[in-house]
C-alpha cells in the first residue's frame, strides 16, 4: 500500500514494515466495513413502521450480550495478531543489529537546524583523518549493511528515512545506534519526525545511495585527505 501511494521501499525492512501497516489498514478497513454494515442494515431493518410499537432493549439477554461479546473477543484475538507481527518486526528492525564483515558506520549528528553526516572514508573506519564530513547530505553504498550512531547536539530530533521505514529519535547526550541496507540507488528524503523548534520544518537532509563504483569514487574524491592535499597543491 505504501508502495502503492508513491513511496519507494529501499531497504531490507522496508516490506516488513508495509506488512505490518498493510494488516493493521485491512483488519481495520474489515471492522470499520462490517460495523458501518451492521449498523445500516439494522437502522433499515428495523425503522419505523405503522403498526408496530417501538421496543425497549435493556441489553441483559444472553441472546443480546453476545453482539457485544462475540466481535469484542474477535477484535482482542485481531488484536493479539497485530502484535505478534509488530513485535516481531520490532525485534528485527531495532533490538536485532546485524554484522558484516564490510558494514559501514556512519555518524550522524542532529542539531537545531541541520544534520551533519561523518562518513568512514575510504579506509572504511570512522574517527580516522581520512573521514568525510557533510552537512544535510547522506552517501551510502546500495547492498551494503550500514550502522549509525544517532547523536543530537542540542534538543530532542528524529532521524526519519521514509524510504527505509526507518524513523529513530536523537536524544541529547545519548549516542543511539540503528542499521539499514539500503535496496535500491537514488536520491531520497530524511526528514527530522521531531519538533525541534521553529526551524524544524527547515531540517530536512539528502540520503544518496550509490552503487559500489560510484560510492568508491565519491569517497576517495572526498575524504578529508583527498580534499587536504588538492587544497595544498
Ligand atoms: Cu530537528 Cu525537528
Amino acid at each position: 500500500m505504501m508502495e502503492w501511494l508513491g513511496l519507494v521501499a529501499a531497504s531490507t525492512y522496508a516490506k516488513d514494515i508495509d506488512f505490518v501497516f498493510n494488516l493493521i489498514f485491512w483488519i481495520t478497513a474489515f471492522w470499520f466495513l462490517l460495523a458501518e454494515g451492521v449498523f445500516f442494515y439494522l437502522i433499515f431493518r428495523f425503522r419505523k413502521k405503522a403498526g408496530v410499537p417501538g421496543q425497549y432493549i435493556t441489553g441483559e439477554l444472553a441472546s443480546e450480550k453476545r453482539w457485544i461479546t462475540i466481535p469484542h473477543f474477535a477484535v482482542l484475538l485481531f488484536d493479539v495478531v497485530i502484535l505478534f507481527f509488530a513485535v516481531k518486526v520490532w525485534y528485527e528492525v531495532k533490538q536485532n543489529l546485524p554484522q558484516a564483515p564490510d558494514q559501514q558506520i556512519v555518524r550522524v549528528i542532529a542539531q537545531q537546524w541541520a544534520w551533519t553526516f561523518v562518513h568512514p572514508g575510504p579506509d572504511g573506519k570512522l574517527d580516522t583523518p581520512d573521514d568525510i564530513t557533510t552537512v544535510n547530505e547522506l552517501h551510502v553504498e546500495v547492498d551494503k549493511l550500514h550502522v549509525f550512531k544517532l547523536e543530537s547536539k542540542d534538543v530532542l530530533h528524529d532521524f526519519s528515512v521514509p524510504v527505509f521505514r526507518l524513523k529513530q529519535d536523537a536524544i541529547p547526550g545519548r549516542v543511539i545506534t540503528g542499521w539499514f541496507t539500503p535496496t535500491k540507488t537514488g536520491n531520497y528524503d530524511i526528514q527530522c519526525a521531531e519538533i525541534c523548534g521553529i526551524g524544524h520544518a527547515l531540517m530536512p537532509a539528502r540520503m544518496i545511495i550509490e552503487a559500489a563504483p560510484e560510492h568508491a569514487e565519491w569517497l576517495a574524491k572526498n575524504s578529508n585527505l583527498a580534499v587536504a592535499s588538492a587544497t595544498a597543491r
